[in-house]
């Protein structure tokens, strides 16, 4: 077997797999903030490997707490079954969700997340008599996951095309990126708090009780780190109030201490029904995802016969033992190291490193909040996304893991990356952006 052979019969998610098995880009090992390749170069990971190892890499506690589980016990049945780990893990997780949110459905992925919470939305309504109230709102740029719930809700379109038709009832809020008020702003834009005055829109076109819910990420990741003008997510709070619509956070980047908050609901002070996890629910250490649930939403629920399941719905590997002792040992890390508060320490330092890039060529905005940070780039003239591919592939051999989505590079370190380290992120990307055509 020659060596694109031995590459071939693997399909890669979201890659362009020819191109990657001409030239493979591999990792072998992990430690701290570096990856490591096969021929041994240390790669500074820029992105947490994908918004998921807020607290670094090989982790000792986190390690051992997974390798112990493995040992004790391998799988429990999750329905009408338990085990101690999952209340342990659930009980855990509450200890650090907003006030108000008492419950939480486990999940093994993001989409899992927010396909399970846009199911919870609708069933919801019913159950409190409201079964009109069906049509689920996105937002235009935002990504929650690859499902056919996620990608209807989503706003990529590119993630639509070939796969309709997509879920029905569902609709879109225009987008908050605008450049043109608000390009190289340091943390919160100024202008665009009444983009969620477009919330309005729909529900006129609706009608005023025929939406069951609203789900937007906190700051849309995927599509480059777009951050919420000053007020809108309170906006958008209060009319999804003023006509009794439930509102989703999908939190999968924003969650686990990213903005220097336990959640973007924390740090912005606005508290949805409903919080979607994954990712740095266990630092991308083993696959697990979750739903936090208030309240008012769960006890809707726990009503009928007692003999009867609540909510049919769930998945063979949710609450799974290993994920639970990975999400216990890496709550533990955060809390023992300090590590939320450690992005407050960072994130200064972190926004003017970042814009200190401003003047080499071809960028057309720089922003940033907590551990965030997104440059994006001028696309070049029929060929949108090459330059942001090219800079991908360059800081790669320049040693610095970076994300690109289209022209803008997201970054998103782990949260024990030191000021030295990130003084070498920003040099190398210095480095690559100025001799980038
Ligand atoms: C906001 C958001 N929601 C959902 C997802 C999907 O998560 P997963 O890839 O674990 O299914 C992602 C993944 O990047 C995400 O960023």
């Amino acid at each position: 077997m020659n060596k694109s052979d031995h590459l071939r019969s693997y399909w890669m998610p979201f890659t362009n797999n020819r191109a990657f098995k001409k030239n493979p880009k591999l990792f072998a090992s992990a430690k701290g903030v570096y990856y490591q390749t096969p021929r041994g170069r240390m790669i500074l990971d820029g992105t947490s490997g994908m918004w998921c190892c807020n607290a670094g890499h090989g982790r000792t506690r986190i390690v051992e707490a997974i390798q112990k589980a493995a040992a004790v016990l391998d799988y429990a049945p999750g329905f009408q079954l338990g085990h101690p780990a999952a209340f342990e893990a659930a009980n855990r997780l509450l200890n650090i969700a907003p006030d108000g949110f008492g419950h939480v459905f486990f999940t093994n992925s993001g989409s899992e997340s927010v396909d399970t919470a846009l199911k919870i939305a609708r069933a919801y309504q019913q159950m409190r008599g409201q079964k009109r109230r069906s049509v689920l709102v996105g937002r235009e740029r935002d990504y929650h996951g690859a499902g056919f719930g996620g990608i209807s809700v989503g706003g990529i379109t590119s993630n639509q095309q070939y796969f309709g038709p997509l879920l029905p009832q569902t609709d879109h809020l225009r987008h908050t990126h605008d450049l043109s008020r608000n390009a190289f702003t340091k943390g919160l834009p100024d202008h665009g708090t009444e983009f969620a005055d477009d919330l309005n829109r729909l529900v006129e076109r609706h009608g005023a009780k025929a939406i069951a819910a609203v789900i937007v990420e906190p700051i849309a990741g995927s599509t480059g780190g777009l951050i919420p003008p000053a007020g809108y997510l309170r906006r958008l709070r209060e009319i999804c109030d003023e006509h009794d619509i439930l509102l989703i956070f999908d939190e999968v980047i924003t969650g686990f201490g990213r903005l220097g908050a336990p959640f973007a609901a924390d740090f912005f002070g606005v508290m949805p029904d409903m919080i979607t996890l994954a990712k740095g629910l266990t630092s991308g250490t083993v696959p697990m995802g979750a739903v936090l649930v208030n309240d008012k939403i769960h006890d809707a629920f726990m009503k009928g016969p007692e003999h009867g399941i609540e909510f049919m719905h769930g998945y063979t590997t949710s609450g799974h033992p290993l994920a639970c002792a990975a999400m216990i040992a890496t709550l533990q890390t955060y809390e023992k190291e300090d590590l939320f508060a450690q992005v407050n320490e960072l994130s200064p330092y972190w926004e003017q490193a970042l814009h200190s890039l401003q003047e080499l060529p071809h960028i057309i905005d720089i922003r940033n909040l907590g551990l965030i940070g997104a440059i994006e780039l001028e696309p070049r003239r029929n060929a949108s996304g090459s330059r942001g591919q090219d800079a991908f592939n360059e800081c790669f051999e320049h040693n610095l893991l970076i994300r690109v989505t289209g022209d803008t590079i997201a970054l998103s370190p782990p949260f024990i990356i030191t000021i030295e380290q990130i003084d070498k992120m920003i040099d190398r990307l210095r480095s690559v952006l100025k001799n980038l055509d």
